[in-house]
């Protein structure tokens, strides 16, 4: 029998115990994230962070930049912010517009209160298996679903469509800590249906609807949509046909309700995690 994964439910339990350790926080937590432009996706998932981080008890802080803010302003704000104590965590929504360099942004970001993990300094850490301040939000939360079902990680054949910086870079960082072997594939890979075959676990992040089809999928695999995109119908669609491929995989992820909820809540969880680093490296001095 196929085990949808409930991505929703243990992103509110997570949250749950977030928003208790923080009311016994002295002072709130603070999120500061910036959205520059009006990009219609961003603007809901920015919408969706202030709500949470509210309802998770923290201080969130919108800063909404036009469209044609120069670089100058940008790096003016990041710095205002990484001197501010109030913020714990500073999140930069991606994408940027077309004039700005998200490159040129994230490494100013202080690696200390990097919330998404992009800072070369919390990316190169993750890669040498050291503790990064702060770890990507969606990788993290597809490896917490797996430890949360018990699906086990060690010695597992992990393919992972997709080599973005966000999702699958880190991710197969972070599964190659874990002792799995990866494949990372990606738009000029050859004969992708062969390579998802071999996967026990097969993550897509591809952003292409429907790109995983069930002949693609092994009997039994843990299959892992991360992709999200609105149909002209308005409906969320992942990167998985997950109607034909529930019927092969031994565990899934719907799209909506799966890997999204998780993003959220590890963003709250890394401000948390930032927040508590700080107490700790105030007291020590
Ligand atoms: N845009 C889409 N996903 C993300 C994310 O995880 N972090 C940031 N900063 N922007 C994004």
């Amino acid at each position: 029998m196929t085990i949808i994964i409930d991505g929703k439910a243990c992103a509110n339990k997570i949250l749950e115990n977030i928003k208790l350790k923080t009311s016994k926080l002295e002072k709130k937590p603070g999120l500061s994230v910036i959205l520059v432009g009006e990009d219609p996706a961003s603007t809901v998932y920015v919408n969706n962070k202030e709500k949470k981080a509210i309802e998770s008890g923290f201080n969130s802080y919108i800063y909404r930049l036009p469209h044609n803010t120069l670089k100058e302003e940008l790096l003016e704000l990041i710095n205002k912010l990484n001197n501010d104590d109030n913020t714990d965590g500073i999140l930069l929504q991606l994408p940027l517009p077309g004039h700005l360099n998200a490159y040129d942004f994230l490494d100013k970001i202080d690696p200390k209160k990097d919330v998404d993990g992009f800072h070369p300094v919390n990316s190169g850490k993750l890669f040498l298996n050291e503790k990064p301040y702060a770890v990507s939000c969606t990788p993290k939360g597809i490896i917490k679903l797996l430890d949360e079902y018990k699906i086990k990680i060690e010695g597992a054949n992990v393919v992972i469509a997709g080599r973005s910086n966000i999702v699958g870079k880190p991710l197969a960082a972070m599964f190659l800590n874990r002792n799995a072997t990866i494949t990372i594939a990606h738009s000029k890979t050859k004969n992708l249906s062969e390579i998802t075959k071999n996967a026990d676990i097969l993550i897509s992040a591809t952003g292409r609807p429907n790109i995983i089809t069930k002949d693609m999928v092994k009997k039994d695999a843990v299959v892992i949509d991360v992709g999200i995109i609105r149909g002209q119908d308005g409906k969320l669609r992942g990167d998985v046909d997950f109607n034909s491929v529930k019927d092969i995989a031994g565990f899934i992820t719907p799209v909506p309700g799966g890997v999204g909820p998780m993003t959220i809540a590890m963003l709250m969880e890394n401000t948390l995690e930032l927040h508590i680093l700080k107490i700790s490296r105030n007291k020590s001095c």
